[in-house]
């Protein structure tokens, strides 16, 4: 470590812009497993922030957790990690579900699915009693903006996209871990309320990217000045 020339002490390296977000969603993420008590039926998400949460929540040793993962990838790293995991339906409601989002708006609307999970991560948020968002500083936005991820019926998919003003498949058409399509709306989101039944109304869409601020508990972003809180309007 070099020593600063001012005080001849060594300072901590300077943390590139690349790592800041990791860092953030790390401590987001620290945060959040603390809210996990012995005895907890926990959802777990999907992505880079929860790929931060599973090892902070395998390091608390708690009693008697047991997890329902919202994809393949999760339940597999969490396993590894010696933490139980089960089926949803095995657990019924759970007691809190932690996961990640792309986009966060001031009122608490969410746009998650870059992952291609949001339909799983969904019913899983809606299965909690409490659902929180561990987020880096950087998904904080004044107003959501496309894309919108969507998973469709693969019959009619085409179809389907001709329903909405602009969307298409997702490179390399993902298939979700049901059989879905990936796909992702590109017009603009203007009133995410409005957005979100439109797609909701759709035959062929089987679920939208766009959680609504009921659905969210507590939102945890990781920002340069330590980890900032919002209560979401679920009660
Ligand atoms: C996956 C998701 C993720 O939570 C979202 O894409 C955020 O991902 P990351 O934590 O990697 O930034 O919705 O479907």
């Amino acid at each position: 470590m070099a020593p600063s020339r001012a005080t001849g002490r060594k300072r901590p390296p300077r943390l590139s812009d690349a790592e800041e977000p990791a860092r953030q969603k790390r401590a987001a993420a620290r945060a959040a497993a603390e809210l996990v008590e012995d005895g907890m039926r926990v959802g777990l998400g999907t992505g880079t922030t929860v790929a931060h949460l599973l090892p902070a929540l395998a390091e608390r040793e708690l009693d008697e957790i047991v997890c329902a993962a919202t994809s393949p990838q999760t339940a597999a790293r969490a396993r590894e990690l010696g933490l139980d995991v089960r089926e949803l339906d095995e657990l019924g409601e759970l007691d809190i579900a932690i996961d990640g989002a792309d986009q966060i708006d001031p009122r608490g609307w969410l746009i998650k699915g870059g992952g291609a999970a949001h339909t799983r991560e969904k019913i899983v948020a809606a299965a909690a009693r409490v659902f929180v968002v561990i987020a880096s500083a950087e998904k904080a936005v004044e107003e959501l903006e496309p894309p919108v991820p969507l998973e469709l019926v693969a019959f009619g998919a085409l179809s389907t996209l001709g329903q909405l003003d602009s969307a298409r498949l997702r490179e390399g058409t993902p298939i979700s871990p049901d059989g879905g399509l990936i796909a992702d709306y590109l017009g603009p989101v203007g009133d995410p309320g409005e957005l979100a039944a439109r797609l909701s109304a759709t035959p062929g869409v089987v679920e939208h990217g766009l959680f609504a601020p009921e659905l969210v508990s507590l939102v945890l972003i990781g920002t340069d000045a330590g980890v900032e809180r919002r209560e979401g309007a679920r009660r």
